[in-house]
């Protein structure tokens, strides 16, 4: 048995890595030539804790990685799609990769008597699968599902940083199709690569495709829940929005995780698919009220921000304010949707003179504010003569700043957006979302 995973980002890369260091064969495939070589000579495309030595493991064993999707449909029993489902202008999802990638397949089984069964890892709506995909395979290749090849929905649930703890272990796998010797044969291939323990859960490819969206969703509605209590906490002397959720963390009915208030949920996967989950909504006539409102007030996190901003500092025209952490989270490079580049945007807006650190994401963050803001060598290079300091990512080693690695700011003003600070006993003026201040 042979499996292909067709598009090498986050999701795909790792999935394979681990597949093939658990022993499977596996002929990882992407369009990108200059991907394939890094891969090639065991380097990441971007940065992801453990991938690096996992992929090393996998390319010593069973991974072969190739841009031939010709091999793929050939010679593979599985083929897993896991091409990115970007957000277009619009805000919607971009299918335009997956389309292609599909019509490809079903150019290549044209030419084989292998019957495939496809498996949808990308995110896309409901009945993407059945309406969309299914026609343009059908159409490309001539045959028919059933047929010449089978197709099932497989959402994936990892979180970036941690995608080969998630992919070793994933508190869920789902699996939509009705077909039931391709779903049963999915099912037999999870359960030889997790064991028993491992949750399985079938069902039709629609509901599957809208558990992925009803579950970002729900984080996301967690994260601007908290944050909403976070900003009423503000106002009130001695409160730690911390304590609150641990308090509520501890009834199992709400559970303790996404209970961290901060600048706001970013990313590829969250913002994506809230705008998304709500624009499809309206083409049906449903009003997704809760989730504009969890957007809403996700926005609401930076303007406060800038609100505690200004009235320390007054106008902000002029005035040297480092930013501490670019990255939507921490391990990351990522900084789509990060909202530290939000921040800087309006900040830049308002004529302020801005110097950013980040551990890893500061060359992603170049091609966006070229020279508009200064690029620190240093995480205590980043603080000199600042009037403010602004920690928007938890990185660990801002958990470690100290009194005398303030010492050379003009000003020593800190807003900590995450309070990792918050237990230290800091000689400056601190401010942190969620704490109520005196
Ligand atoms: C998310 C989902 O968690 C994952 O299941 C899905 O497959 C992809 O989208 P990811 O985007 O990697 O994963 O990041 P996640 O850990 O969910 O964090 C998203 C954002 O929310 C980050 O900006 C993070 O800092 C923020 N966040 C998260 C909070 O502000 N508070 C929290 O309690 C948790």
């Amino acid at each position: 048995m042979k499996i292909g995973i067709i598009g090498l980002g986050v999701v795909g890369l790792s999935f394979a890595s681990v597949l093939s260091s658990k022993g499977f064969p596996v002929i990882g495939m992407d369009s990108d030539g200059k991907k394939i070589e890094q891969i090639n000579s065991k380097k990441l495309p971007f940065f992801e804790p453990k991938l690096k030595l996992f992929l090393k493991n996998a390319l010593s064993k069973s991974l072969e990685i190739s841009s031939d999707i010709d091999k793929v449909v050939r010679n593979c029993d599985f083929i897993f799609l896991t091409v990115g489902t970007p957000k277009s202008k619009s805000g919607y999802i971009d299918l335009s990769m997956l389309k292609k990638a599909s019509k490809n397949i079903g150019i290549s089984l044209r030419h084989t008597t292998k019957k495939p069964i496809i498996v949808i890892k990308s995110t896309v709506v409901p009945n993407t699968t059945t309406k969309v995909i299914k026609p343009l395979i059908e159409k490309a290749s001539g045959k028919k599902t059933g047929k010449g090849f089978d197709i099932l929905t497989n959402p994936e649930f990892l979180r970036e940083s941690n995608v080969i703890d998630d992919t070793l272990k994933p508190h869920l796998v789902v699996i939509g199709g009705i077909e039931k010797n391709s779903v049963n044969k999915l099912k037999k291939l999870y359960r030889k690569l997790y064991g028993p323990r491992i949750k399985l859960m079938t069902t039709n490819t629609q509901t599957a495709e809208m558990i992925k969206y009803a579950n970002n969703s729900f984080l996301a509605t967690k994260i601007s829940f908290i944050n909403q209590i976070s900003l009423l906490c503000q106002s009130i002397p001695g409160i730690n929005i911390d304590d609150i959720a641990e308090g509520i963390g501890v009834d199992p009915r709400i559970g303790r995780s996404f209970l961290n208030a901060g600048p706001g949920y970013g990313g590829s996967c969250l913002p994506k698919d809230l705008e998304t989950i709500i624009q499809f909504s309206s083409k049906f006539g449903s009003n997704p009220l809760l989730l504009r409102a969890v957007q809403q007030t996700n926005d609401l996190q930076i303007k406060y921000i800038i609100h505690l901003l200004e009235k320390n500092l007054g106008n902000i025209t002029n005035k040297h304010i480092t930013v501490l952490g670019l990255s939507f989270k921490e391990n990351s490079g990522d900084i789509r949707e990060s909202r530290s580049i939000e921040l800087i945007k309006i900040l830049l807006k308002k004529k302020a003179k801005i110097t950013v650190h980040d551990p890893k994401a500061m060359k992603n963050t170049e091609p966006i504010f070229k020279n508009q803001i200064v690029y620190a060598n240093t995480l205590l290079q980043s603080l000199d003569n600042c009037q403010c300091v602004i920690i928007m990512t938890p990185w660990k080693i801002y958990t470690k700043l100290k009194n005398s690695d303030f010492k050379n700011m003009k000003r020593k003003l800190v807003i900590d957006t995450r309070r990792i600070l918050s237990r230290k006993n800091l000689n400056v003026e601190y401010f942190a979302l969620g704490l109520g201040t005196n």
